[in-house]
């Protein structure tokens, strides 16, 4: 049986976890502690990355040391400590960093240097011992929306990206502009399932592409626009937009499919899988190609140290694996596939 503590600081929330792989394939989380910022941002209606960085630094020990300390367990026990390295707010990234360096270095344990979204990318087989390889992830978070052609431990083929805005992004906007507060996804969510989606005509942004990429900032203006209407409810605000972005996600994911060659599952991972109406198109899809449709339980969407440790324990399990030097620098970027072509627009936060 392998061991790997995980630590996850990318973004707003720490977060430690302790995940087992038995000889058998058997996958376990053995503890996991997870500490929200929701309070420190709600204020500002987003992250701001030098508070949270400055929580991160309060929190991140304690975590640790709570999450062995519920499994009984020291740092004697594990058989690396993986963190995330990269990509996010770079200052949380570096706290997380350096606390696995450190306890890598007092421990005389591998480091394991994990890539956020990789972590993303593996989570569904944490869950899923069944899930092999390759298969098509719709990856979408508040900084990402991406469709890859999963084909190995390290191995990822981007098929698709936003040529503007992020999914999560999306959604986090739209709880703004209606005053939902943060975080967003979950509020509009909510608020989508008392609206009628018809009641407000939304556009969908690249419906119909020949290339399956994505793009969200028209429909982020167009909701913006219907709340300054003045003659829209809310709730059928956020169904419309909830349902143009599904219509959207829908189309990209199909084409993307085609492009894919043969795959086992169709998969999604990131923050914005929590969203059930997404999951129940998503798996329409899957179902209508004969595929199988994966989803990692709504914990594991969101950001948490369960999938850093689960890739740790991937990485170390991949011949000729290779602890992370301790002197690794945090990445504030870091693609999952260097090979594809940068698009028009991508990553420029509006
Ligand atoms: O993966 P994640 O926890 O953090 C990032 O790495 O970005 O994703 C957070 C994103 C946020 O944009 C949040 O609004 C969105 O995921 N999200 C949702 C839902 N729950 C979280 N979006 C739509 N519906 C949800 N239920
Ligand atoms: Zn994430």
């Amino acid at each position: 049986m392998r061991l790997v503590l995980g630590i996850e600081s990318s973004c707003d929330e720490t977060a430690a976890a302790l995940v087992s792989l038995g000889a058998d394939g058997a996958r376990t989380i053995v503890a996991q502690r997870i500490a929200s910022q929701d309070e420190e941002h709600r204020p500002y209606g987003g992250v701001v990355p030098e508070i949270a960085a400055r929580a991160h630094v309060v929190r991140v020990m304690p975590l640790v040391e709570a999450t062995l300390g519920d499994a009984g367990l020291g740092l004697g026990d594990v058989d690396a400590i993986a963190a995330t390295a990269g990509p996010g707010l770079i200052g949380g990234v570096m706290v997380g960093l350096v606390s696995a360096k450190a306890l890598a270095m007092a421990g005389d344990k591998p480091l394991i240097a994990i890539n956020h979204l990789e972590g993303h990318a593996l989570s569904p087989r944490l869950a899923d011992p069944g899930l092999a390889f390759p298969y098509l992830l719709l990856l979408a978070s508040g900084g990402h929306c991406q469709l890859l052609r999963v084909e190995g431990v390290g191995q990822y083929r981007r098929l698709a990206t936003t040529i503007d805005d992020a999914l999560g992004e999306a959604f986090d906007k739209t709880a703004k502009i209606l005053g939902l507060g943060y975080p967003g996804g979950p509020a509009v969510e909510r608020l989508a399932a008392e609206g009628d989606a018809k009641a407000v005509p939304l556009p969908r942004p690249l419906l119909g592409s020949a290339d399956p990429n994505f793009s969200f900032a028209g429909l982020k203006s167009a909701v913006l626009r219907a709340k300054e209407a003045g003659i829209h409810a809310d709730p059928d605000i956020a169904a419309a937009f909830q349902k143009a972005a599904i219509d959207c996600v829908i189309d990209r994911t199909r084409r993307a499919l085609e492009a894919a060659g043969e795959v086992t599952a169709l998969v999604v991972a990131g923050g914005v899988a929590a969203n059930k109406a997404i999951r129940a198109a998503l798996e329409a899809v899957a179902e209508s190609n004969g595929l199988r449709f994966v989803a990692p339980p709504l914990a594991l969407c969101t950001d948490n140290a369960a999938m850093i440790a689960w890739a740790g324990l991937e990485r170390l399990g991949k011949a000729g694996f290779a602890p992370d030097a301790l002197d690794f620098a945090a990445r504030p970027r870091w693609p999952l596939d260097p090979d594809a072509a940068p698009v028009r627009g991508a990553g420029v936060k509006a």
